[in-house]
């Protein structure tokens, strides 16, 4: 058995550096455990960037996964499967969904949005061919394919990779004049995420989602709300759209939709926008399989079964509180909803590598985020005991700090 320093040098001479890793190498998960190589315990702060919202390795997603590996795994769209209609039918209960189209990856979620609204756009709206326009918000993160990057406005994310996909219309996130000002005889859509996860978990101002709803609503726009992060519980609630009681006409979800066990995601309309694609226009050899669908349904079993949406508002909030009295000279804000927290850290505190370092150290795992953002998004079974735990560790690191 190789060291994890091997492993980690192995990594270096062949695998692409496209990531930064904290050099820590875990070979086990359990609940809201990871362990390391060398049998140190950690608690995940990162739930993989909030797709293991049910706990590493969840015993009945693992039976669910484990029964249907052994029984058909793939069969393509080509043919039917046994497991994808429960699945539309158990979303669209849980959802309110009218349509739903499944696919792996969250950003594939994000293009297959993309092109139903623009067909919707030029079928249903009669925009001139070709001149179909969505609204995006600075600071956005809905993944890394070309057409997703060519919106996104971190110049790290775009830098080389240009020539860019037009159609895009940026505004300033959580300014809902602006976003009114930006619409014009084109636009077909918004894309948004209730929450910019990857940008360091920025709220918008209470109240911005129902004024962008009320102008999609008045302009005849369609309103994509990315829950890729924010959904599933992660927030508190099953989507981050409920804190403002409104609804979107197609939600994307992923990451959680599978527990952490397989690339789930789906794209859920409740307008008529994924009704304009027939067959040929879109699709993916592996969306909608029937090892996917059964390790979905059962992710979704667990979350809503076990209480974890509830559990995430009330350990979200005493998690927040419980931040928000650590003092501290570099930290500059705490900010979260439910269990999507962030501790944005003064110039000062010199990035927040070192505290991820530092709290790794003592058996936390946390990301930073754009140099100075701490996220903190344990899985959402966390009890209170754990959280008191993990806040000791944080302030002990925080405190420390100058
Ligand atoms: C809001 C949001 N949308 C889309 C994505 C992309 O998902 P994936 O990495 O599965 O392609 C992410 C991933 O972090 C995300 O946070």
């Amino acid at each position: 058995m190789p060291s994890s320093a091997e492993l980690i040098a192995t990594e270096h001479r062949l695998g692409a550096h496209n990531y930064k890793p904290l050099d820590v190498v875990l070979t086990r998960g359990e609940g809201v455990y990871v362990w390391d190589d060398a049998g140190m315990r950690y608690l995940d702060c990162l739930s993989a960037y909030s797709a293991v919202n049910q706990g590493h390795c969840h015993p009945k997603i693992l039976a669910a996964m484990v029964e249907q590996a052994g029984k058909l795994t793939l069969t393509s769209r080509a043919f039917r499967n046994d497991q994808l209609a429960p699945l539309y039918e158990e979303l669209a209960a849980l959802t309110g969904a009218h349509k739903i189209l499944p696919m792996n990856s969250g950003a594939e979620a994000v293009e297959t949005a993309i092109k139903a609204v623009r067909k919707w756009g030029y079928e249903t709206r009669g925009i001139a061919e070709n001149k179909a326009e969505i609204i995006v918000c600075e600071g956005n993160f809905h993944g890394r394919t070309l057409g997703i990057v060519s919106f996104s406005t971190d110049p790290e994310a775009r830098a080389g990779f240009g020539p860019f996909l037009p159609g895009f219309r940026t505004v300033p996130f959580g300014d809902a004049d602006a976003f009114e000002a930006a619409v014009n005889e084109n636009t077909v859509g918004a894309l948004i995420e209730p929450i910019q996860g990857e940008a360091g978990v920025i709220i918008p101002p209470a109240g911005y989602l129902r004024k962008i709803r009320d102008i999609c609503t008045r302009q005849d726009i369609t309103l994509i709300l990315d829950e890729i992060q924010t959904g599933l519980g992660r927030t508190g609630r099953l989507l981050a759209e409920e804190h403002e009681d409104i609804e979107a006409d197609v939600t994307l979800i992923g990451k959680a939709l599978s527990g952490g066990f397989y690339p789930v995601s789906a794209v859920l309309s409740n307008s008529e926008v994924l009704g304009v694609l027939k067959p040929g226009q879109h699709g993916s050899t592996f969306g909608g399989n029937p090892l996917a669908c059964a390790v979905a349904r059962a992710a979704l079993k667990v979350l809503t079964e076990e209480n974890m949406i509830e559990n995430s508002a009330e350990m979200g909030t005493y998690f927040l509180d419980g931040l928000r009295d650590i003092r501290s000279n570099i930290v500059k804000e705490v900010r979260g909803r439910g269990l999507m927290l962030a501790i944005e850290l003064t110039p000062e505190a010199g990035g927040a590598r070192q505290y991820c370092y530092a709290l790794k150290d003592l058996g936390l795992l946390a990301k930073d985020t754009h140099v100075d953002t701490l996220r903190l998004a344990p899985p959402l079974i966390i009890s209170r005991q754990q959280v008191d735990w993990a806040l000791e560790r944080i302030a002990a690191v925080l405190g420390s700090g100058r």
